[in-house]
């Protein structure tokens, strides 16, 4: 049996993260979870953010799966997300987003994965407000060894799974500095791999070649700030928030969590579309080399995507969270 940790998280959170167990349960995958949370709900308990029994259970397992944890917007507490990456060096964030029968789409064949760097850029914290003189600065710091990381896994990726195309995605023609580096560490990368095709395209252009024609990218990395806006942007490409995956990878550590938030428009009415959080987590089975627990529980959500009646309101069904996570059982 496999330990992993699990951090329910707010808002859909706890809904999609039942639905997930079950599911789990039923397919007989060998984990067994421990189960612990952060944010507002355990400082509310415990009086602390990221409780130490959290931290201590990730350094154990080194494994996790989170449901989304709400950031309060403006003053209050830093995102609970962006911490749990930088206290672990979480580099990476992989989020794949692919077309699937039986979900609508404007586009078909779309096939992509977006590296995003995780942990500097803008969301380094390095932020000042000077009240007097109505001043705001928020620092993009990021490191030539942070933007080699980041595109060395994307060729490296790309390498693995056999991906023809790498695209870096950046804004160094205003950003002289700070924009520059990830374009320069891809093409110190691209060198280390070169038959790996090699692309840079600027964040503004992409935003339009994506809405445009989406199937021309294959492996996408960018920085922290324009990843986390591409990826809503890809989700909205394949199917909407509700059924893509994601993971926060490093070279030890690795926690997978849906792209979505914690929804709280439709927390607690069994609305939420669990497919997000159950894709993040058979990525996990396959970082944990369940890889046949992975294939069965994936064929069995793809036929259940088949029959909208059996999905939830996002996907043009009926089916609430649970009833939705009946059917994949269903199917398994
Ligand atoms: P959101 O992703 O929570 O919701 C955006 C829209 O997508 C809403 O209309 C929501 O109902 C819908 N949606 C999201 N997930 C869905 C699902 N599984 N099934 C069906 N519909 C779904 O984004 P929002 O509203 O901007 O953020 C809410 C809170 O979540 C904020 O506090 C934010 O900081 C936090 N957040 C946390 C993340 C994390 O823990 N990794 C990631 C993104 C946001
Ligand atoms: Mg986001």
């Amino acid at each position: 049996m496999k330990v992993v940790t699990l951090i329910p998280g707010d808002g859909i959170g706890p809904e999609i993260t039942e639905a997930v167990k079950k599911i789990f349960a039923a397919a007989n995958v060998p984990v067994t979870w421990e189960e612990e949370n952060a944010g507002q709900t355990t400082f509310d308990s415990k009086g602390e953010l990221i409780p130490q029994s959290l931290i201590d259970s990730l350094e154990k397992t080194r494994v996790g799966l989170k449901g989304p944890i709400t950031t309060p917007v403006g003053k209050g507490f830093k995102s609970i997300n962006v911490q749990l990456r930088q206290k672990f060096d979480l580099y990476q964030n992989v989020r794949p987003a692919c077309t699937t029968p039986g979900i609508d789409t404007k586009f078909e064949g779309v096939d992509l994965v977006l590296f995003r760097e995780n942990t500097e850029g803008l969301y380094s914290g390095l932020e000042t407000y000077d009240a007097r003189l109505g001043i705001a600065d928020s620092i993009a710091r990021v490191t030539v060894e942070g933007c080699e990381k980041i595109t060395r896994a994307a060729f490296a990726y790309a390498k693995k799974h056999g991906r023809k195309k790498v695209t870096v995605v950046h804004k160094a023609n205003i950003l002289k500095m700070a924009g520059t580096l990830i374009l320069e560490a891809g093409k110190k990368a691209h060198a280390e791999f070169p038959e790996i095709e090699m692309d840079d395209k600027i964040i503004d252009n992409m935003c339009m070649q994506l809405v445009v024609k989406p199937q021309q990218f294959d492996v996408v990395v960018t920085t922290n700030l324009f990843g986390d806006i591409l990826s809503d942007l890809c989700a909205g490409l394949v199917g909407g928030l509700g059924v893509v995956s994601g993971a926060n990878i490093g070279d030890d550590m690795a926690i997978f969590e849906a792209v979505h938030g914690s929804a709280p428009d439709i927390a607690g009415k069994g609305l939420a579309n669990p497919t997000a959080m159950l894709r993040s987590a058979i990525m996990m089975l396959h970082h944990i080399d369940l890889h046949d627990h992975a294939s069965k529980i994936t064929n069995a959500l793809n036929k259940t995507l088949l029959n909208k009646e059996q999905c939830t309101g996002d996907l043009g069904g009926k089916a609430k969270t649970m009833e939705f996570a009946d059917y994949i059982i269903g199917n398994l």
